[in-house]
């Protein structure tokens, strides 16, 4: 089996497909899913040591199993982190990171156009246990700044964001977290490491929903943290040897076998999402679209500046992901109107997948969301967003423009 010593040189493709390869004893090519609950000893003694960790070896698949592990691995090696651990979900990704790093008193610095759930997290949970938040608009670094209290432990940031697809300044909040002796945590989900690797920026974590594209299917609940081999690899991983919110070995072995193709299929969604943005922008019932790669996008020089490339080569085109979000003419009426003229399309939450998604953030992502913070965060009765699959993209074309001319 390669190690991190061969690693180290690897493109993102390679790494997506070779780091961490799981090999057992079998000699299977495509990896084992171990799926155990415990392990077992040679003897009593043997089992107090590796429970004591005074000797390596796995103990309870709620903190060890050899399936996620190759996938925290292959992960942390694709971020360039030195540890990573994968939870059942992208929320308890959050949940245990927080849990790990806050007490009560702290202060967070967040965004204001965070996924509506994570926007929950700070206002309903981590508020009940005297944890406050500040949300300030992500690419507003002035505001990052001034929102900065004594007692200010994170920054906490998804870029670009869900849905406007606002991007922040990764290194420049690093910077104001730094000098605030906070820590700056970039939820990566957007772009994945293949787009996009905040750690390398400056950022001190980044948190991963393994749900969306690095499963890429749509199959499979899960996240990550990753970061250093302190905070992530002995502190949150202590808080989920505790807590216990950990990933499921099939869901790991799904996200394995996602990670193969993830170079790959980044590249498709991007490439067909910026034709349906320029598309978009052309259609007379659309009001305003929202998509990195569009030169009057407010942060599209930065994002050229900030993302990966898709490809190898001076050359290749910038990355701008697959998320493309429009406002229509006439309100929600029209934006459901929309919406439901689709047949292929899928109507759901979910983003990431080889399939189109289509959403209505404002009464389903963001639902939950109080009115004002939404308003506040820009997201509007007309929106809708799309999370562009695979399909051709004549035909995913083909299913908005129905709504569009009713
Ligand atoms: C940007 C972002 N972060 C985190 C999450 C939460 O992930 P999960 O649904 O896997 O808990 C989502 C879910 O949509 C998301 O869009």
């Amino acid at each position: 089996m390669n190690d991190s010593e061969d690693w180290k040189d690897w493109g993102s493709a390679t790494l997506g497909v070779r780091a961490a390869e799981l090999r057992g004893a079998e000699r299977e090519h495509s990896p084992a899913i171990h799926l155990t609950s415990s392990f077992i000893f040679e003897n009593a003694a043997q089992a107090a040591a590796v429970f004591a960790g005074t000797e390596a070896g796995n103990v309870y698949s709620r903190f060890t199993n050899p399936t996620v592990r190759a996938f925290e691995q292959r992960l942390a090696a694709m971020e360039g982190g030195d540890s990573c651990v994968g939870t059942a979900s992208g929320m308890s990704a959050i949940l245990a990171t927080f849990m790990t790093l806050l007490r009560a008193g702290d202060h967070i610095v967040a965004s204001q156009t965070l996924f509506g759930t994570t926007i929950n997290l700070c206002n309903n949970i981590f508020a009940r246990f005297g944890v406050e938040t500040t949300f300030v608009a992500p690419e507003d670094v002035q505001a990052w700044r001034n929102a900065v209290r004594p007692n200010t432990k994170l920054f906490f940031v998804e870029t670009p964001n869900n849905p406007l697809t606002d991007i922040a300044d990764i290194r420049a909040l690093a910077e104001v977290a730094h000098a605030a002796n906070a820590l700056l945590i970039v939820d990566n989900c957007f772009l994945t490491p293949v787009l996009q690797q905040p750690l390398k920026l400056g950022a001190d974590l980044v948190i991963h929903s393994a749900t969306k594209y690095l499963d890429g299917q749509g199959r499979c609940m899960g996240g990550a943290v990753v970061g250093d081999s302190t905070r992530v690899g002995k502190d949150v991983f202590g808080f989920m040897r505790t807590a216990g919110p950990s990933m499921s070995p099939f869901n790991a072995w799904v996200f394995l076998k996602g990670l193969e193709t993830l170079s790959l299929r980044m590249r498709a969604h991007c490439e067909a999402a910026h034709k349906l943005a320029l598309w978009l922008r052309e259609q007379p019932a659309i009001e305003h679209v929202y998509y990195p790669g569009l030169p009057d996008h407010p942060q599209h020089a930065l994002a050229q500046a900030q993302h990966l490339r898709l490809g190898d080569g001076p050359d290749a085109p910038t990355a701008y992901g697959g998320i493309v979000s429009f406002e229509v003419k006439g309100g929600r009426e029209a934006a459901w109107r929309v919406i439901d003229a689709t047949r292929m399309l899928s109507i759901t939450a979910n983003l990431g997948d080889t399939r189109t998604t289509i959403t209505h953030p404002a009464t389903t992502t963001h639902g939950r969301v109080p009115a004002e913070a939404r308003a506040r965060a820009g997201i509007k009765e007309s929106l809708i967003r799309v999370s562009v699959g695979l399909e051709n993209i004549e035909d995913i074309c083909a299913d908005l423009v129905r709504g569009m001319r009713a």
